[in-house]
């Protein structure tokens, strides 16, 4: 069984098809770029994997549930348990420490672990700053923090939303590398949405949305 089966996928906005998917898959453990032109439905691809939006029609089968058969309390549990979300901001709350931040995705899972949670922000080199306010942190410090939070209840797939974006070459490979490595420690797959080509051009599978989303074919 395949970590992700998605099939018969169709999501619009109005009358604008956006998403049009016979067959997707991910396998457990397997770290992949999805790329795509901007305007192509990579974000809601992501929202609708992440269990965020309903689409129309389809299976979206994670983890061997079906996620929108769920009734929505159970979803939101569903996805604070078994998945990760890392967006191009960070998106933390401001007004928790990094640690809070990182101790709040715990609490939304039912897993409280203050010690994983201090212990994965030293993993990530930032043992010395778990007292800090987001506004007191730089913004790659920021983002490690996003990405303990995101790991931090041990997910099954981590999705991560143009995470390199806005960050300069050395820091969006150190980033990536990260991300990578943390992934593969856990046994967590990866999907990564991007079009940056330092993500396209390296060893990371990269699959185009255009090539499986028939609804694609008509974006310009
Ligand atoms: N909430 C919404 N309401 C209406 N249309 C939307 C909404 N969200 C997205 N769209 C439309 O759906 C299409 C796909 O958008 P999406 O954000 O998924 O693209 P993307 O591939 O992530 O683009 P980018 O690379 O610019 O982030 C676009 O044409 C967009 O205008
Ligand atoms: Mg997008």
């Amino acid at each position: 069984m395949a970590l992700l089966e998605i099939s018969g996928l169709r999501k619009s906005y109005g009358s604008q098809v956006v998403l049009d998917i016979a067959e997707f898959r991910l396998e457990a453990g397997s770290q992949t770029v999805l790329a795509g032109p901007s305007g192509s439905g990579k974000s809601t691809l992501l929202s609708v994997i992440a269990g965020l939006l309903r689409p129309e029609a389809g299976s979206v089968r994670l983890c061997g549930d079906e996620l929108y058969a769920l009734p929505e309390a159970a979803r939101d549990r569903f996805r604070a348990r078994h998945l990760g979300v890392l967006f191009q901001d960070a998106a933390l709350l401001n007004s928790c420490t990094a640690l809070e931040n990182v101790t709040l995705a715990q609490s939304f899972a039912g897993k409280p672990d203050k010690a994983r949670a201090e212990q994965l922000l030293g993993h990530l080199g930032l043992g010395d700053r778990l007292g800090h306010f987001p506004s007191q942190l730089s913004p790659g410090q920021r983002q490690r923090v996003a990405l303990a939070r995101s790991l931090v209840n041990r997910p099954s797939l981590l999705l991560a939303d143009e995470p390199t974006a806005a960050l300069d070459p050395a820091s969006a490979k150190r980033s990536l590398e990260m991300i990578r490595s943390a992934c593969s420690e856990d046994g967590c797959a990866l999907l990564i949405i991007s079009h940056d080509p330092r993500l396209t051009g390296g060893d990371l599978p990269v699959l185009q949305l255009g090539d499986f989303n028939r609804a694609g074919l008509s974006v310009e």
